[in-house]
This record gives structure tokens, C-alpha cells and sequence, in this order.
């Protein structure tokens, strides 16, 4: 049998080329050794408001998007997180084994709270959430970008909890993280990482903004005050682009070296906006002709849920029998 590996992203704001270089890409390279799920984690988007009407579109938006990126439906399963209970039965069984102080020590909940005037239970308790979409299919790896990489450790931590108290049952996953492009940064402000949620119109690169708005945004990146690009000296602004031109391109470091040191500022962006558009235009033919079909997008989310069910309802059953606690009849 082949191992397993789950991810997923969350259906809110746009995706963008950090959740696609640092996530997307490489499931679509992985997914031929693995047997593989990706979760459209609905549940974790509601940890703070969304418009109804409007998380609706961007679930099918993103699962379509999966799917444009290279996800093969029939090779893996393309799951709302939403359509499949378990997930967040088993948060609540692993909930009760998590210390609130390890949910607390987590950054992205506190950049998170800091923003909020009153934080919502649901967004202390989404690594949990996390801990159990991943669980619930004993996934050996998880492929994600290094931002995750702190709920993944308290998902082995919350594992090992479980297990030393109830006996061996959930197996370790590991984290994966691509070699390029595993924290791409803001082209406004490279010091902070790509989000979806970040307002700069010159912030992120969608995966579906025209090779126009592309060109602006990259024509328009931060860089620093040398005139060309020199390896040993430059800033963060000009090493994203650098960043983002290699995982793009998938050049070697040597050839990036030799053919970027020196060249200009404008001339390296010329570089990066031709890699980015040449990268998205095949994603965004196969999005167009995706929505375009929406009876084959509800038939993918079917049979993915109906296909990864069954092992979530055996992991569940086999938690609570473990908890001593009653199984669904
Ligand atoms: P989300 O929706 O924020 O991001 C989805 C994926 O994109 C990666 N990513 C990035 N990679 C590189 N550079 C960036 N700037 C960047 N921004 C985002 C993320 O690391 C992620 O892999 N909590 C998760 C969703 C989730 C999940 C899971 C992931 C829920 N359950 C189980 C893995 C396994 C999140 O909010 O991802």
C-alpha cells in the first residue's frame, strides 16, 4: 500500500502564488507516490465571519482551483472538509486531550487574536481541527508551506498524547516542505509572508490575475537601493523575486546565479513577470474550462467524499473505542 499524504487550504480571500508554490505545486508532483487527499478546509474558514453566499463560491473556487493546478481527481481525492462529519467529530475527541496552553503558544492564533475585538473559541481551537483532518486519515506526510509548520509539530504532539494515554492509534505524520518557495513573501513587503488576508493592491499575485495586472504588481515589487543584483548583498524584496522566478522556472542555483548576478533591477523583473505568467497561463485554461462544467466539479467532491469516508468513520470509531466512549450504531 502506498503511504498517505494530506493538505489542505483554506476557501477564503484569493489564492495566490505563495499557497501554489509552497503547497499546490508539489502535491501535484507528489500525488503519483501517494495516495492523497486535499482538503478544502471549509470548517477552519468559518473560525472567523465569511459571508455565506460568498464562502459557497470560493469552496467550489478553490476545489476548482486544486484541480487546475494539476490535482488529478481519479489519482487523488479533492475533499470539503465539511462534507465528510468526522473531522470535526475528531476535534472535539482530540480537543479534550489538548492543553489550552499549547493552543495559546501558537503564533497565527495570536497574530490572529491581536486582530480581532473579541476572538472566537473556534479560532483557538483550529490547529485542532487541523490535527484531526490530518489524523483522521493517518496521513505519514503532510506537504504544506513552512508557515504551517508549527501546527504540524502540535499535531504530533497532540498524537503522542493520545497515544500515551489511550494506546498506539494514530500514526506520526511528517511535515514536507517544498526546496524552493516554501515562504514566499509579499511583493510590497518582503518581510512579511504572502497572505491571502493582506489589503496592498501590489501584495500577492492571484492565481488567476491576467498576465496585465501581473506584470504591474511585479513591475511594481520592493526591492532596495543597489542598482543590479548582487547575491551576497541583496535584500529581501529582490531574493523573493529571485524565490519566485526559481520555483517557477525550475532552475538549478547555478544557472539562477550565473544568469541574474548583475543584471538590473528592470530587467530581472522582466524575468520573474515572464516566468509568472508563462507558470499561471496553463492553470488558468484549465480553471476556465473547470467552471465551465460545474455538474463535474459536484461529481469530483461527491465521490472524493464518498470514496475518504469510510476510513474517517474506521479512525473515529476506533478513537472512541479506544475513549471507552459509544461507536454510531
Ligand atoms: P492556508 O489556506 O493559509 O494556506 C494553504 C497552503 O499554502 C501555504 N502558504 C504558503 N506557502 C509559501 N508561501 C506563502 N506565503 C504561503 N502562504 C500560504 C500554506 O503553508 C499551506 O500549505 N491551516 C492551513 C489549512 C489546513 C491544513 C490542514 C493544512 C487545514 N487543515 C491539514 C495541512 C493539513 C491554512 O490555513 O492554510
Amino acid at each position: 500500500m502506498k503511504p498517505r499524504i494530506l493538505s489542505g487550504v483554506q476557501p477564503t480571500g484569493n489564492l495566490h502564488i505563495g499557497n501554489y508554490l509552497g503547497a499546490l505545486k508539489n502535491w501535484a508532483k507528489l500525488q503519483y507516490d501517494y495516495e492523497s487527499i486535499f482538503c478544502i478546509v471549509d470548517l477552519h474558514a468559518i473560525t472567523v465571519y465569511q459571508d455565506p453566499a460568498e464562502l459557497r463560491r470560493k469552496i467550489d473556487q478553490t476545489a476548482a482551483l486544486f484541480i487546475a493546478c494539476g490535482i488529478d481527481p481519479k489519482q487523488s481525492s479533492v475533499v470539503v472538509q465539511s462534507m465528510v462529519p468526522g473531522h470535526a467529530e475528531l476535534a472535539w475527541l482530540l480537543t479534550c486531550v489538548t492543553p489550552v496552553g499549547w493552543l495559546e503558544r501558537m503564533t497565527q492564533y495570536k497574530d490572529k487574536a491581536a486582530k480581532q475585538e473579541s476572538v472566537g473559541t473556534g479560532l483557538l481551537c483550529y490547529p485542532v481541527l487541523m490535527a484531526a483532518d490530518i489524523l483522521i486519515y493517518q496521513a505519514n506526510c503532510v506537504p504544506v508551506g513552512d508557515d504551517q509548520s508549527q501546527h504540524l509539530e502540535l499535531t504530533r504532539d497532540i498524537a503522542q498524547r493520545f497515544n500515551a494515554a489511550y494506546g498506539e492509534t494514530f500514526v506520526m505524520p511528517e511535515t514536507r516542505l517544498p526546496t524552493v518557495g516554501a515562504r514566499v513573501m509579499g511583493l510590497d513587503e518582503p518581510e512579511k509572508k504572502m497572505s491571502k488576508s493582506a489589503e496592498g493592491p501590489n501584495h500577492s499575485i492571484g492565481l488567476l490575475d491576467p498576465p496585465s495586472l501581473i506584470k504591474k504588481k511585479i513591475m511594481r515589487a520592493t526591492t532596495d537601493s543597489n542598482p543590479a543584483v548582487d547575491f551576497e548583498t541583496m535584500g529581501p524584496g529582490v531574493a523573493n523575486l529571485i524565490t519566485i522566478f526559481q520555483a517557477f522556472s525550475g532552475w538549478d542555483d547555478a544557472s539562477v546565479k550565473s544568469h541574474f548576478s548583475g543584471l538590473r533591477y528592470g530587467d530581472l523583473k522582466k524575468n520573474v513577470v515572464e516566468a509568472v505568467v508563462a507558470g499561471l497561463e496553463p492553470i488558468q485554461h484549465k480553471y476556465a474550462e473547470i467552471v465551465a462544467d460545474p455538474a463535474y466539479l459536484r461529481g469530483v467532491l461527491r465521490e472524493s467524499a464518498e470514496r475518504v469516508m469510510p476510513f474517517a468513520n474506521a479512525t473515529v470509531n476506533l478513537v472512541k473505542s479506544r475513549l471507552g466512549i459509544y461507536t454510531a450504531a
